[in-house]
């Protein structure tokens, strides 16, 4: 028996949602990180209770944000993490634009795994550094890392930061305690800085164990700083509150004056009393999620199989964005996506977002929604590139 309905429908046409509300009205969206599910009741509640108080002045995060916060953490992954450490801020991506500013000089290169959630592109630019690529290497239906590659790349002595993704958006990754360690061992070696973006640390396969980088030992928890926030985790990214964890002294130092220089160090009334409703009250619901999104990831793959049978799907891990592999279509990735939404009615995300050429031939699904809905976008898909399959 479940507790949760997953499969309630929700309209969200016309509420200022990104996902529904900037693409064209027949279409259905399986595009931005967003999940087409009520919060957790507890959430829902406690939000209403702060609503129905009335105000909503300036936010000060007491102590019950941080025991909720480092209780978390220490029963479901087993890392302590000290108070101290702590800087709450507006999300995950300004906080990596605060990091780089922080840690590295312009024109320093900052190392990623590519295919790789785009905004770390901009964030890497806009603080003037350079990008540099360790792109990942297809073996079978999932990605390793070309560790050779990794080490030239660290040993160049530009590279300062190296900003990694775990769960890795969009290659479906949960990084082992044995790769976190091996990548913390080298970037130590070179004197790089790791920047750690788990903001997916919760959305897990059933089997698969998620690590925080720096929990997996002193060499990387003295040399790293992570990133967190329940917001995809528990469907409230329209409420932006993060987390940047840092236990280096003078690291920690530095970012939170970026933050503040910044000005993202002030939350809402309402990013707080979420936080604590989901990491106190709402870990059964996060479960059945996650039961819930395994079983579309089922469907989507058995159907492809049995529909799209020159399509590929990479192993899902981590995350609820599935990554598939096109290329045997005979179609570049711009065609299929603009003949997804022309003549489908779907709106996926191209994998050259991620990166032109580590990206070239996939698209990026969000699983994240009802069955209905996902079946129904499987039917589209198939509809519009079933016939490519067989003239290809
Ligand atoms: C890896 C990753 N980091 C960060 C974000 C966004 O974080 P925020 O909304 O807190 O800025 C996303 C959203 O898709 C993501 O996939």
């Amino acid at each position: 028996m479940t507790k949760y309905n997953f499969d309630k429908p929700v309209n969200r046409r016309n509420t200022g949602s990104v996902k529904w509300d900037a693409i064209p009205e027949d279409a259905l969206p399986f595009w931005v990180a967003d999940m087409d599910f009520e919060a957790a009741p507890a959430i829902k509640n406690a939000l209403a209770e702060r609503v129905e108080h009335g105000i909503f002045g300036y936010t000060l995060v007491d102590d019950s944000y941080y025991d909720a916060l480092i209780s978390w953490f220490s029963r479901r992954h087993q890392w302590t993490i000290q108070r101290e450490w702590v800087i709450y801020t507006t999300g995950v991506v300004p906080a990596i634009s605060c990091a780089i500013k922080a840690l590295t000089l312009p024109g320093e290169k900052v190392l990623v795994q590519t295919p790789v959630y785009n905004c770390f592109f901009s964030s890497i630019r806009n603080q003037g550094c350079e990008i540099v690529g360790n792109q990942l290497v297809r073996t079978g239906d999932t990605y390793t890392i070309d560790w050779d590659d990794f080490e030239t790349k660290c040993a160049d002595e530009k590279t300062t930061v190296f900003l990694l993704c775990n769960p890795h958006n969009p290659a479906g990754r949960v990084w082992t305690s044995d790769e976190l360690a091996r990548m913390g061992e080298i970037c130590a070696k070179h004197r790089v800085r790791v920047v750690s973006d788990e903001i997916h640390c919760e959305l897990v396969m059933p089997g698969v164990t998620f690590t925080p980088f720096a929990a997996v030992n002193e060499v990387n928890s003295d040399n790293s700083v992570t990133f967190n926030s329940p917001s995809k985790n528990f469907n409230i990214a329209g409420l932006q509150i993060a987390n940047i964890i840092c236990k280096d002294e003078e690291m920690h130092r530095r970012i939170d004056r970026v933050v503040n220089i910044y000005e993202v160090c002030d939350v809402n009334s309402f990013g707080p009393i979420a936080l604590k409703a989901a990491y106190n009250e709402s870990e059964d619901w996060l479960d059945e999620l996650n039961l819930y999104i395994a079983d579309n990831y089922k469907l989507l793959k058995e159907y492809m199989a049995e529909h799209l049978p020159k399509t590929e799907v990479i192993k899902l891990e981590g995350t609820y964005l599935v990554w598939v592999d096109i290329s045997k279509l005979g179609l570049t990735t711009k065609e299929a996506t603009r003949r997804l939404l022309k003549e489908g009615k779907v709106f996926v995300s191209s994998g050259t977002l991620y990166g032109e050429k580590a990206g070239e031939g996939y698209l990026r699904i969000n699983l994240a929604c009802t069955r209905a809905m996902l079946r129904e976008g499987l039917q589209r898909m198939e509809k519009v590139l079933g016939g490519t399959e067989q003239m290809g």
